[in-house]
């Protein structure tokens, strides 16, 4: 970062915006220094709309991508509706890249078992497609991705071509499929995936991402399987405002997630109360 102040977001411009769902947009964002944002797969970006306010977003794009970053961003509320109502051309601020992501080199040689529920595919996304630009670096690469129904699927194209990699395993379900809507894969909580994947607990690494009821039935059906707890990586979502360890919000007891985090081993967090 080349900030005088870490409040101070840099201008950048919206390339483009892809529509997912009713909900979730996909944008393309260049910064106007004409510098690449520099993150790491699992870190965060502070996005500001002037006049409106700040959120933070993963960055849902590998960082070999250098030239232009991409954020997934749900609709919830003020700045991200804010969001959804710009247009290509249009300017965010931001700040960041903020937090530690995922450990790009130790997973390296290591299977990994991507455990992705809701949004949680954003920030692992990144991580994936890192992985497969790298592909030679990593082992047995499985994937498991869940969501409430299939209209809420996001990066289907990006999906469907995971699937389609002979390098890959790639397994899909969702809560339950309503009336009119089409699934051939799993239908059940992400859980009822676990039981289905063949790993080795001895050289596989889970890393999962997802809402927070997620996290305490994943890590139970994982210990279930022997998986060790250390080999159990977590990306936790907190309520944050600074980013940047000064405000205290996204504290759990002595923990800042924004500075500490969000990217956690389980062995870091699993005594801390209000963790999971
Ligand atoms: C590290 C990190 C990464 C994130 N990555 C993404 C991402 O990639 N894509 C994405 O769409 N969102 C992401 N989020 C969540 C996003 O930051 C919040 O949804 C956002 O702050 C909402 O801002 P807003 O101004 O639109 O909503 P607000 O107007 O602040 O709130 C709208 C409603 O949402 C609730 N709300 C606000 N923030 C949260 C929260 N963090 N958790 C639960 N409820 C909340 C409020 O209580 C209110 O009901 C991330 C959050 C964190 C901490
Ligand atoms: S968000 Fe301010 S300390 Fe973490």
């Amino acid at each position: 970062m080349n900030n005088d102040s870490i409040y101070l977001p840099r201008a950048a411009t919206i390339k483009n915006i892809n529509r997912f769902t009713e909900l979730e947009n996909l944008f393309e964002i260049t910064l106007d220094d004409g510098n690449p944002l520099g993150h790491k797969p699992g870190q965060f970006v502070e996005v500001s709309i002037m006049g409106i306010g700040e959120a933070p977003i993963s960055v849902s794009s590998s960082p070999t991508q250098s030239q232009t970053f991409e954020l997934c961003v749900r609709r919830v509320g003020n700045v991200t509706n804010a969001m959804h109502r710009l247009k290509k051309g249009d300017k965010v601020g931001i700040r960041g890249p903020f937090g530690i992501g995922f450990d790009t080199e130790f997973l390296k040689d290591k299977d990994i078992l991507f455990i992705c529920g809701g949004l949680g595919i954003v920030p692992l996304r990144s991580l994936i497609n890192y992985v497969f630009e790298h592909r030679a670096d990593y082992r047995k690469v499985t994937i498991l991705y869940g969501c409430k129904a299939p209209h809420e699927l996001l990066f289907t194209n990006e999906v469907t071509a995971w699937g389609q990699r002979k390098d890959t395993e790639l397994h899909l379900t969702v809560d339950a499929v309503p009336e009119g809507e089409h699934w051939n894969y799993n239908v059940g909580v992400i859980t009822t995936l676990i039981p289905k994947v063949d790993f080795d607990i001895n050289t596989t690494y889970a890393v999962v991402c997802g809402p927070p009821i997620m996290y305490k039935f994943v890590i139970k059906s994982l210990k279930e399987r022997d998986l060790p707890d250390d080999h159990i990586i977590l990306s936790l979502e907190r309520r944050m405002k600074c980013g940047v360890g000064k405000c205290g919000h996204c504290q759990i007891n002595g923990i800042y997630v924004c500075q500490d985090g969000p990217v956690f081993n389980y062995t870091e967090i699993k005594d801390l109360q209000e963790a999971l």
